[in-house]
């Protein structure tokens, strides 16, 4: 009797999940382009065969699959060339020309019937992509490293036809500011192609340290990758003493660079290098001082986060400390040779990227050699000088057969029809420069900067901006006036100043990430708010199974502070559907029993502070935010 009620149980309970999980709603990030759901469902048995076209011949796609589906579901993985025997797969990767070629290199058609799944390809990148979506069609999961039991492995029976928007899509990660490792960085690129990224700009040089071996000039790495460590406010930290230790930094070997090129490859991930100059060039000039204009100085140290710009300018910065190379001096140029040299031979990238961005003029104003150089050359501005600059780097670029990418301000003195642009300070230079003829990646601050903060100060390490997710949703690659023949594509870029370890470039990353893939990949029509939303959350348990970490920030409300005569009143906007939010002033932590908000709320005169949090189904979902009233008051625009 106990064994047949304990088998009805099973029963019971298996149905119970079966049922659940036929109601999950479909969640591909980034949206496909057409999807029609057919109803009912394939189920994957104990031993999934898998069937694979000769023509497919890297081992990556092989591994994904067995990995997948043995980690957390337990199978069998049984691999068959599907030239032979299709009809007794489950999986069929078909790579061979599709009749309607409407999906290009990296596009896929994805099928589930009754009895397999089939994606079909021109190209292996195609496959690579129609596998992630197929993960997505999984439960969470899937995504878990080790076995999950009392999980139906099964995909709704579907129909996908899907492919890219722009071609370049595109994360960019400063390992400059805080230095990741090997392992790390490809971490970061694991979760960069399960939402069909394609390009990773490593930023691989900046003041605060050089990371890229370059053999020719071996102090680059002996000293200018190392620093004295600093913690809390990156920016605001006291000057450390000059001869304090030098005990964080880290660099990549070129035998290291090139597993990443290749790990990245496999993955259908082409990496860009930044060399950031003449600007940003602090590590340089510690380990070469004779390429400042001012050498003796005695102020050149890789920098740690002490304040040495000023950005009061409200514009480029002024530097308290010299950190740009001598645009005068020849040897410059035999230094930029010795790093493209090099550089260009590692990366198979078309492009190098060489920074441009920032560059003070202040100690250019100063400097004799410059002077003498803007005579000779007839140059009127400081803007002038760094075109030279330009130029004369990227004919060095052009030589080694390789093409110039630069941020925004090389606009400023010009430059020339081959140089591509990234456009950063918002998308209207990367307009201007698609409509004169110059290949553009849009990068806006506004919209991709997912170094700012994306919930509130409260919650977040304090930056100097704000950005959140529904803003990034709203990122256009191709804005209205642009020529759309000279998009690239576009990117987000993740500074690294106040981020201190891979699992904080995870929190900054996602969910923002999200919306840029989608932003990228997915017809401008088929973008939607409230279902990216719950798609968003969907992914968040996908997360929790996988351990990446992610920002809950959309669960904390927007606080906008106002006055109205001498009192302050505190206004709570949702991010999104679906919360209630709770406070008080009386210094106790709210819960569902406090009195909901509803309206904007006056801040009693003799409160101190503030707490806030979101519920949603009597849970709380949001985080505990406490703010002094001193500080909202100080909100007030
Ligand atoms: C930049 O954000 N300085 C390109």
């Amino acid at each position: 009797m106990k064994k047949t009620i304990l088998l009805i149980s099973m029963f019971v309970f298996t149905l119970l999940i079966f049922a659940q999980q036929a109601e999950r709603k479909i969640s591909i990030i980034p949206e496909p382009v057409s999807m029609v759901k057919k109803g009912g469902h394939f189920v994957f048995p104990d031993q999934v065969v898998v069937s694979i076209s000769q023509a497919e011949k890297s081992n990556y796609l092989k591994n994904l699959v067995e990995e997948r589906f043995s980690t957390a579901p337990g199978k069998r993985v049984v691999f068959v060339n599907s030239e032979n025997s299709d009809n007794n797969a489950d999986i069929v990767l078909l790579l061979n020309p599709i009749e309607n070629n409407q999906i290009g290199d990296e596009g896929y058609t994805l099928q589930v019937t009754s009895d397999k799944v089939t994606i079909h390809a021109n190209k292996s990148e195609g496959l690579i992509y129609g596998l992630q979506t197929l993960f997505q069609l999984l439960p969470p999961q899937i995504e878990s490293n080790k076995k999950e039991d009392n999980v139906s492995w099964q995909v709704p029976q579907i129909e996908i036809v899907d492919y890219p928007r722009v071609g370049w899509r595109g994360l960019m990660l400063d390992v400059s500011r805080h230095f990741f490792t090997v392992d790390e960085v490809k971490k970061y690129i694991d979760n960069m192609v399960k939402y069909k990224f394609n390009m990773f700009h490593w930023h691989l040089t900046d003041d605060e340290g050089w990371r890229i071996e370059i053999k020719s000039l071996p102090k680059l790495t002996e000293v200018g990758a190392w620093r004295t460590e600093q913690i809390g406010w990156f920016g605001d930290f006291e000057q450390p003493d000059k001869d304090a230790p030098k005990n964080y930094g880290g660099f990549y070997t070129q035998d290291e660079i090139r597993d990443v090129i290749n790990y990245a490859l496999e993955r259908n991930i082409q990496i860009m290098p930044e060399i950031d100059v003449p600007g940003h060039s602090s590590a340089v000039l510690a380990a070469y001082p004779e390429l400042a204009c001012f050498p003796e100085s005695g102020d050149h140290f890789v920098r740690t986060g002490a304040t040495f710009l000023d950005w009061n300018t409200g514009g480029r910065p002024e530097a308290i400390y010299e950190n740009t190379l001598n645009p005068a001096n020849d040897k410059v140029y035999e230094f930029m040779d010795k790093v493209i040299t090099e550089v260009a031979a590692l990366f198979p990238f078309e492009y190098i990227h060489t920074g441009g961005d920032e560059a003070p003029y202040t100690f250019w104003e100063k400097s004799s050699d410059v002077k003498e150089l803007m005579e000779r050359e007839n140059l009127n501005t400081m803007a002038e000088v760094q075109s030279y600059f330009g130029k004369r780097v990227e004919q060095i670029i052009l030589s080694k057969n390789k093409k110039m990418m630069g941020w925004d301000e090389i606009l400023e003195g010009g430059i020339t029809p081959t140089t591509g642009l990234m456009s950063w300070r918002g998308v209207e230079y990367g307009i201007e420069a698609s409509n004169s003829g110059h290949m553009v990646v849009m990068s806006p601050t506004n919209y991709v900067y997912i170094d700012y903060m994306q919930g509130d100060i409260a919650t977040e390490p304090r930056v100097y901006a704000s950005l959140r997710l529904n803003q990034t949703y709203k990122f256009d690659p191709i804005p209205e006036g642009a020529n759309e023949d000279y998009i690239l594509g576009g990117q987000a870029n993740l500074w690294t100043e106040q981020v201190y370890n891979i699992r904080q470039a995870e929190y900054m990353t996602w969910p923002r990430g999200f919306a840029v893939a989608e932003s990228l990949w997915s017809p401008k029509a088929n973008k939607d708010w409230d279902n990216f939303v719950a798609k968003t959350e969907n992914h968040f348990n996908r997360f929790d199974y996988a351990k990446i970490k992610y920002s809950p920030a959309i669960y904390d409300p927007i606080v906008t502070v106002t006055k109205k005569g001498e009192d302050y009143y505190v206004a709570l906007d949702p991010e999104i559907k679906g919360l209630e939010i709770y406070t008080s002033f009386d210094a106790s932590t709210p819960d569902n029993f406090y009195p909901k908000y509803t309206e904007p709320q006056l801040i009693p005169r003799d409160a101190g502070i503030m707490r806030i949090i979101t519920y949603r189904d009597d849970k709380p979902i949001g985080r505990l935010m406490s703010i002094q009233v001193d500080d909202l008051k100080k909100r007030v625009r």
